[in-house]
């Protein structure tokens, strides 16, 4: 079978073309793949602002299928199923992909498949590894979200924990603005913490101690905004820092964030007594989160599996896991809906 997948669930317009067999385990192969970032659109407001991102998506959907149609070297009528990210996201967003994924439906006579954005960002997991990834303890860490979740199998997620305030991306980007790094500001804040002191300051960790399975953020960029500005104050915008204290700023900002997300994944692991840990999502990316992450599972013998680099970031490629729906024959009426906040619910199955 040969699947278009689009993705617009953020600020990403994306596509892809996968193949795979219609039956059994085979590897899935990637036709073509095409990302258009809206980045520059973003950076001067510091993060995503819905309205544009739906309009640009608007824009950009067209063209973007239209190149990946002509990257994968095969016609639209080969196609046996177009699917599409339809929850959770940006409703404007995730309107744009939607009607695009039906409006070719109607017009090519073709099945519509659902994608589950954050179901997807573990089975990027999948694409690399040769052996099943299920069951396993999915961890989602992106912007928007910063998720566990027990998955029995690719399509069928319980929610474990989660953030009660900020996604660990978007700690990242608040943080980075604070810094007066650039947006997007995960890889920024990364890239100067290489060059601080982790141990300058010392951050709180919520949750560490406790068995719940919950992240919070929120504390820890107060924390951050009163080391800039000095404690109880908040104007931060009118301090000037040197070089080396955004360095160790950003390197005990990062040391915190992933000792949170290191320890609550393998509490996960312990409480659900599962083997396997897949991670996904843009903070995935990270690199001592990578590192710590690794070192930890080795000493706890738990199997971790992380998203390629380029599969860590929103993507149409991890769309593929609609193969899994088109094989267990879950197609959709072109009344699908888009969902934008269903984090915790199963999805529809
Ligand atoms: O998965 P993604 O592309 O979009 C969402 O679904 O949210 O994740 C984007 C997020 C941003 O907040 C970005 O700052 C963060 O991932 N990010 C990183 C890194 N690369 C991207 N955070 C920390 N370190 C990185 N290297
Ligand atoms: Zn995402």
């Amino acid at each position: 079978m040969k699947i278009l997948t689009l993705e617009s669930t953020c600020d990403e317009t994306a596509a892809a073309i996968v193949e795979a067999s219609d039956t059994g385990n085979s590897e899935i192969g990637v036709l073509a793949s095409v990302v258009a970032s809206q980045t520059e659109l973003h950076v001067e407001f510091k993060g995503v602002v819905p309205e544009i991102a739906a309009r640009a998506h608007v824009e950009r959907i067209l063209p973007v299928i239209q190149r990946v149609v002509e990257e994968s070297g095969i016609e639209l009528k080969d196609l046996d199923a177009i699917a599409v990210a339809n929850t959770p996201g940006l409703s404007g967003s995730l309107l744009v992909g939607l009607m695009a994924a039906k409006s070719l439906c109607l017009g090519l006579d073709k099945p519509l498949l659902a994608v589950n954005h954050l179901q997807a960002h573990i089975y990027a997991c999948q694409l690399e590894s040769q052996e099943s990834i299920y069951p396993c303890v999915g961890m989602i860490v992106s912007g928007g979200h910063s998720h566990l979740y027990r998955f029995r199998d690719a399509l069928d997620a319980e929610y474990l924990g989660g953030t009660i305030d900020d996604a660990a991306g978007e700690a990242f980007d608040k943080v980075a603005t604070m810094l007066g790094l650039p947006y997007p500001g995960g890889p920024e804040v990364s890239r100067v913490a290489q060059s601080g002191d982790e141990t300058a300051w010392s951050f709180p960790r919520s949750f560490i101690h406790e068995d719940r399975l919950d992240f919070s953020f929120s504390g820890l960029k107060t924390a951050v905004r009163y080391a800039i500005a000095g404690p109880g104050k908040t104007d931060f915008a009118s301090v000037t820092l040197d070089d080396q204290q955004v360095a160790d700023l950003a390197a005990s900002f990062q040391a915190a964030v992933v000792d949170c997300l290191v320890t609550k994944a393998l509490q996960a692991v312990r409480q659900t007594g599962l083997k396997q840990l897949c991670v996904g999502g843009g903070v995935a990316a990270n690199r001592r989160f990578r590192g710590q992450l690794t070192e930890a599972c080795k000493e706890a013998n738990v199997l971790l599996h992380i998203a390629p680099s380029q599969f860590c970031t929103d993507n149409a490629v991890m769309g593929a896991i609609a193969v899994e729906r088109y094989r267990a024959g879950l197609f959709e009426s072109l009344d699908l809906d888009i969902h934008p906040g269903l984090v915790r619910v199963p999805h529809q199955r």
